[in-house]
């Protein structure tokens, strides 16, 4: 196996992966880059759901037709628009543009704030988010790994991870959720009803699908289709990038897998910092209560 080197940039006071970050390219997507009024935003903190909204995206786009979510890869098709990559696959993107961001509110495209586009954010129970990290961190050999659990959560919940912490960011983003161009959403209810989440997504960008067209959105954006697609499973990235084999890049796809990873008393002190942390967030979760 290659030996761990994860290099990593600093902006704005959060980590990112130097794979395929540069200080230029995060400045890029914060000063220069231009929203138009029809760009569609699929926004989140790492491990939350994006790539499962990169895939919901496309297929609404496309009326349920799954040709192009099965024949360009996820990040060709919804691009990050931080990434080194951003301009050159947002050159091929039709209107509206779909675009994926991690990036926390105050370092996001600026002109986003005085533009009409859309943005839904998609948030996940913290500790499943720590988790399904802990499990990335190990497969991707671009990511600094910790071996303790316990050292982990310590990490995750202190924000020294990529893309900073996970209060902060959803924090940054709460902010807004009244807008009318905001949509937010939990990876929870889109594990409980992907349809219905489907048709609140159509609803919210102004697309009217038939039957047919959001039964195709749902099969095709399931776990079970979306591990069989090579074009979102990340199985085109080498081994030496991101090794499956210790850890499927679709991993479980459930809720609560954190009770097979925290002790209970890992689990208290985190609900407990969560209390303190989240108390002026404005809004309670299914995962607020314990
Ligand atoms: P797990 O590691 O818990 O399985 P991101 O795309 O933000 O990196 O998030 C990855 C997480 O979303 C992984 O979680 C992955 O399995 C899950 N995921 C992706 N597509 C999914 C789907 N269709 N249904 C349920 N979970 C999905």
């Amino acid at each position: 196996m290659a030996r761990r080197v994860a290099h990593s940039i600093e902006y704005g006071g959060i980590t990112l992966p130097a794979l395929v970050h540069s200080e230029d390219s995060v400045r890029y997507a914060h000063r220069s880059f231009q929203v138009q009024d029809s760009d569609v935003f699929n926004i989140t903190y790492p491990k939350s759901g994006t790539t499962w909204m990169k895939e919901i995206l496309t297929l609404i786009h496309s009326n349920g037709d799954p040709t192009r979510s099965r024949s360009l890869p996820c990040w060709e098709r919804v691009p990050w628009i931080e990434q080194i990559t951003a301009v050159k696959y947002l050159e091929n993107q039709t209107c509206p543009r779909l675009i994926t961001s991690h990036l926390p509110a105050a370092i996001f495209p600026e002109s986003f704030f005085t533009s009409q586009a859309k943005a839904i954010y998609t948030v996940r129970d913290p500790k499943d988010v720590c988790v399904s990290l802990f499990y990335y961190t190990k497969m991707a050999s671009f990511l600094e790994h910790e071996e303790d659990f316990g050292e982990f959560i310590r990490k995750f919940v202190s924000g020294e991870v990529l893309f900073g912490s996970w209060f902060d960011h959803v924090k940054s983003w709460l902010a807004y959720k009244d807008q009318a161009n905001f949509l937010l959403l939990t990876y929870d209810e889109l594990l409980k009803d992907l349809r219905g989440s489907v048709l609140r997504i159509c609803q919210f960008l102004g697309k009217d699908l038939d039957v047919p067209a959001v039964d195709s959105v749902v099969e095709n954006a399931s776990f079970e289709v979306m591990k069989g697609n090579k074009m979102v499973n990340y199985s085109l990235v080498p081994e030496d990038i991101m090794n499956q084999k210790i850890s499927p890049f679709l991993r479980k796809g459930i809720s609560g897998d954190w009770k097979n990873h925290f002790t209970s008393e890992q689990s208290a002190a985190f609900h407990h910092l969560y209390q303190e942390k989240m108390k002026d967030a404005g809004i309670r979760f299914p995962w607020d209560e314990l």
